[in-house]
């Protein structure tokens, strides 16, 4: 349904978009994860043409965005970043005028209005212009403009900010629910954000793909590893040479020092049990231990692993 080829955008000395390929297979919910400035809204507006690549192509729904740019945004709902919305519109007035704009014959634009008004939760809200809507309303306003003309491919950029919990877990639901029959990109930088609605999950760092999996297999990405805390009591130099001398410990970080007990961060791909050699050599050494446990790695742990690694 969605095909990116080698995507990059410049702006100025910025590299926003590095070289973006990906697939999205019709009915899948697809999540863009990563930090602040990664590129996750340039790619959208891109996919959107509302602005234009500076190399690689893409095509939505079978039609390429730099040949048929005004059939690419007829397939797409898109809820930008920031959610513009005209603020001294009745919210009804303002969907009404959504639906005229995407052309929905006249004789259908106002069952169509109801319904996506009911689909948003929005019939609370009726009697209330746009620019006197709470933050959460108005996002909901801005879904509702984004499925008003049932597009088959929905573009969300960070739908839920600003939401209350429960507003979160209903907009989720709400994805969930169109996700089963649409094909939908979401992005946000929020972990459980992704990992509750989509079946896929591309990590962007820097404007380049650093990840991609289901939330599982990105989770399982670590079970291969493991990551030690230590706190030894002992000579810096020397305790850092001692575990140097363990083999299979692949990254040593040395956290600080505190009333002559150092802290370590000891990281090793094997799944080997690493805790025994770390204090049977301390031991040896006569040096002693006041700490050493196995910390858990979780989804949160890759995410940070895959946008700091390429950072540095
Ligand atoms: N119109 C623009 N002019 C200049 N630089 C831009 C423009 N739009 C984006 N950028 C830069 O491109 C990079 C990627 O921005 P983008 O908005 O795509 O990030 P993002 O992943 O959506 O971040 P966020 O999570 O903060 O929304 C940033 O460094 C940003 O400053
Ligand atoms: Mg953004």
């Amino acid at each position: 349904m969605i095909a990116v080829e080698n995507i990059s955008k410049n702006f100025g000395v910025t590299k926003a978009v590095q070289d973006i390929s990906f697939k999205v297979e019709k009915g899948d919910v697809l999540g863009f994860l990563g930090p602040n400035g990664a590129g996750k809204s340039t790619t959208m507006r891109i996919l959107t043409c509302y602005i234009s690549a500076d190399s690689g192509t893409a095509s939505v729904a079978g039609f390429n965005i730099h040949e048929n740019p005004v059939e690419v945004r007829r397939k797409i709902g898109y809820l930008p970043e920031n959610n513009p919305l005209y603020m001294d519109m009745g919210l009804l007035e303002y969907v009404k005028f959504i639906a005229q704009m995407r052309n929905i014959p006249k004789a259908a634009v106002r069952s169509r209005v109801e319904q996506v008004i009911g689909m948003c939760g929005l019939e609370s809200e009726l009697s209330k212009d746009v620019g006197e809507l709470s933050k959460g309303f108005r996002q909901r306003l801005g879904l509702a403009q984004a499925l008003v003309h049932d597009p088959e491919v929905l573009i969300l950029d960070e739908p839920t900010i600003g939401l209350d919990p429960h507003q979160i877990i209903e907009i989720r639901n709400l994805i969930k629910a169109i996700g089963r029959e649409k094909t939908i990109i979401l992005s946000s930088h929020i972990l459980p954000e992704v990992s509750a609605t989509c079946d896929r999950v591309l990590i962007i760092n820097k404007g380049k793909l650093v990840g991609s999996g289901t939330p599982q297999e990105l989770a399982s990405m670590s079970h291969g590893g493991q990551v030690i805390m230590a706190g030894i009591r002992g000579p810096q130099q020397e305790v850092l040479a001692g575990l140097k001398g363990i083999d299979k410990l692949t990254d040593i970080k040395h956290l600080g020092e505190a009333d002559g007990i150092h802290r370590f961060e000891l990281r090793s791909d094997s799944v080997e049990e690493l805790s025994e050699e770390v204090f049977f050599m301390v031991a040896r050494s006569g040096w002693s231990l006041t700490e050493l446990y196995r910390k858990s790695i979780n989804l949160e742990d890759v995410f940070l692993d895959l946008t700091t690694r390429e950072a540095q």
